[in-house]
């Protein structure tokens, strides 16, 4: 497995294997990884086969952070993402600086103040939810994953499900912007008690991890409801409130019924519907989704 940390040598490469005919799989994660994350490497190699290249890139994107958010704390452990990757017979894994992705970028900045200056924006799909609690996230996801592609060049890159509006803006930029790459969502894999695998877990105590299985439950308790009968998105926020408050620790941010295609908010909640929702334990803010 090859570590390649400037842009020049990753393009180099990614161009040679272009020229072979090899086909190149793509993880972007931000590292400290999980099985979750994992799964997605597999995926990846599944869909080049054993003669194309897996590519992981490691690097916690300054730019999709909010200035009050957790940028300097995120969990970060590259000797331990290296051996699980070489376990996983990656080919390569990148792992930019700052410096060099975004120059003029203060080690504590979260926006470059000089030498970079253009970024790419989705305007729709990435309003609402993540959009409307998160300002400027989408904004620096599609800038760096746009970059990213630049860099590694492709053929088809895996995403998580669990992170679905986040996909969901990937696919529309690709399909905006001709990107040739075949984007690959995967199902999003759990704890034994449900609760989504992120590497955000690690940030909840006891107590707020014992709870964190209500984001699960809540979208359990939502597929069967829609199982009987259509219900209103209004009955159905004010009835799965139920969850948060029987969990002190929670502060729900946001619950949404929407289209899974168009992410347009729903006011009838029927099976096919795409639940998401947000809850912060503490400072730590975890997100699920599921079709209903
Ligand atoms: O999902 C993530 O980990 C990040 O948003 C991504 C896609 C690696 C971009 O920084």
């Amino acid at each position: 497995m090859q570590i390649v940390s400037s842009i020049a040598a990753m393009q180099r490469l990614a161009k040679k294997w272009q020229r072979a005919g090899t086909r190149i799989g793509f993880v972007p994660t931000m590292g400290y990884l999980h099985d979750g994350h994992l799964s997605l490497v597999k995926r990846a190699r599944q869909a080049v086969g054993k003669n194309g290249k897996v590519v992981v890139s490691i690097y916690v994107n300054p730019t999709q952070f909010g200035p009050k958010e957790d940028l300097a704390k995120y969990p970060r452990d590259l000797k331990r993402d290296l051996k699980l990757l070489r376990e996983l017979n990656a080919d390569v894994v990148f792992t930019p600086s700052d410096a060099e992705m975004y120059p003029g970028l203060g080690s504590t900045e979260s926006r470059p103040t000089s030498g970079f200056s253009t970024y790419v924006v989705e305007e729709k799909l990435s309003r609402t939810m993540e959009g409307a609690s998160r300002p400027a996230h989408f904004r620096g996801v599609t800038t760096v994953v746009a970059k990213l592609f630049n860099i590694v060049l492709p053929d088809v890159a895996v995403f998580g499900q669990k992170d679905f509006q986040q996909a969901a803006v990937i696919k529309r930029m690709v399909a905006d912007l001709n990107f040739p790459v075949k984007i690959v969502v995967a199902p999003t894999l759990r704890e034994r008690d449900g609760l989504a695998m992120s590497s955000r877990n690690k940030y909840l105590d006891a107590e707020q991890r014992a709870q964190a299985v209500i984001l699960y439950h809540a979208l359990q308790a939502a597929k069967a409801a829609v199982k009987q009968k259509s219900i209103s998105a209004g009955r159905m926020k004010i009835d799965l409130n139920e969850f948060t408050t029987a969990a002190p620790l929670a502060r729900l941010d946001y619950m949404e019924f929407f289209d899974p295609e168009t992410l347009e908010p729903v006011a009838q909640v029927k099976s096919g519907t795409q639940m998401a929702l947000a809850v912060f334990f503490g400072k730590t803010r975890l997100i699920d989704n599921a079709r209903l």
